[in-house]
């Protein structure tokens, strides 16, 4: 692990004609949610009913985020041989690129959604992979789900920012409960401001210091992702956040 680095929002490129990937489409609206249809439109979905307005979300194909392929940091991590063996977790998993990207024989991956159309979708494109013995996907909501073992890794990557503000704390006591007590959260903060459409949500890492350093965790990096995807780039941080022994007092 490295020491903690360059805390902080990194400054916001204007918003530049990148249409062409969903990823792209999705930044392309910034500035007003009502600029990215898609956004806005799961900005409706979701704020009505969360569980049912995700299935729609992915009905529809209203999926603006996904990039259709694993995130290049999660293959950039894997290389690094940096992430824990044993059992990982990846909530609000989507299409499960990175579920794919993180299994191997020493890592068993957990992707969890809450729409079932997601989970499908995911299960139909990997389940004849090579590594498909050392992946799963399972339908259930985040909070209610009950596995039979903690996890060693849990990587977040914009499902923090797909659930309601008021559901951040809950989050992180969530997050707490299904990590092994030497296990490691990493978060890959999809920085969106009030200036932007968002998957749906703004958030920024002071966000996830507020409810993650109560609960006795301590980002050991928290650095700009240099392998984000174009439109993300100077937008994305990477954090690496492990329990310390002695909880900050409150
Ligand atoms: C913005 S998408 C991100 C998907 C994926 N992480 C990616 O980067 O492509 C958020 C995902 O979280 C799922 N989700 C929302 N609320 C959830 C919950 N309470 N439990 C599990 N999954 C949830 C949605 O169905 C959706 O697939």
């Amino acid at each position: 692990m490295h020491a903690l680095s360059r805390i902080g929002r990194v400054g916001f490129a204007s918003s530049r004609a990148l249409l062409g990937s969903p990823a792209a489409r999705m930044s392309a609206g910034a500035g007003d949610p009502s600029k990215n249809p898609a956004v806005g439109r799961l900005r409706e979905l979701v704020q009505l009913d969360s569980a049912v307005g995700w299935d729609k979300s992915w009905e529809a194909g209203i999926t603006p985020w996904d990039l259709g392929k694993p995130t290049p940091i999660v293959e950039h991590l894997v290389n690094s041989g940096t992430l824990p063996k044993g059992r990982a977790l990846v909530p609000g998993c989507g299409t499960g690129y990175d579920v794919v990207a993180l299994a191997s024989p020493d890592r068993f991956v957990v992707g969890l959604d809450v729409s079932s159309v997601a989970v499908e979708k995911a299960k139909q494109w990997s389940s004849s992979l090579p590594n498909a013995d050392y992946f799963a996907f399972v339908a259930d909501d985040f909070f209610n789900w009950k596995p039979s073992e903690q996890f060693d890794l849990i990587f977040d990557y914009t499902f923090f920012c797909a659930l309601d503000p008021s559901l951040r704390l809950a989050w992180a006591e969530t997050v707490s409960g299904l990590l092994k007590p030497d296990g490691e959260l990493i978060t890959l903060i999809y920085l969106i401001s009030d200036q932007e459409g968002g998957p749906p949500y703004n958030n920024t890492v002071t966000d996830y210091q507020k409810v993650l350093e109560p609960l006795g965790f301590k980002a050991l990096l928290m650095e700009d992702n240099e392998v984000a995807i174009k439109p993300r780039k100077g937008r994305e941080k990477l954090g690496r956040w492990k329990r310390c022994q002695h909880r900050p007092s409150l």
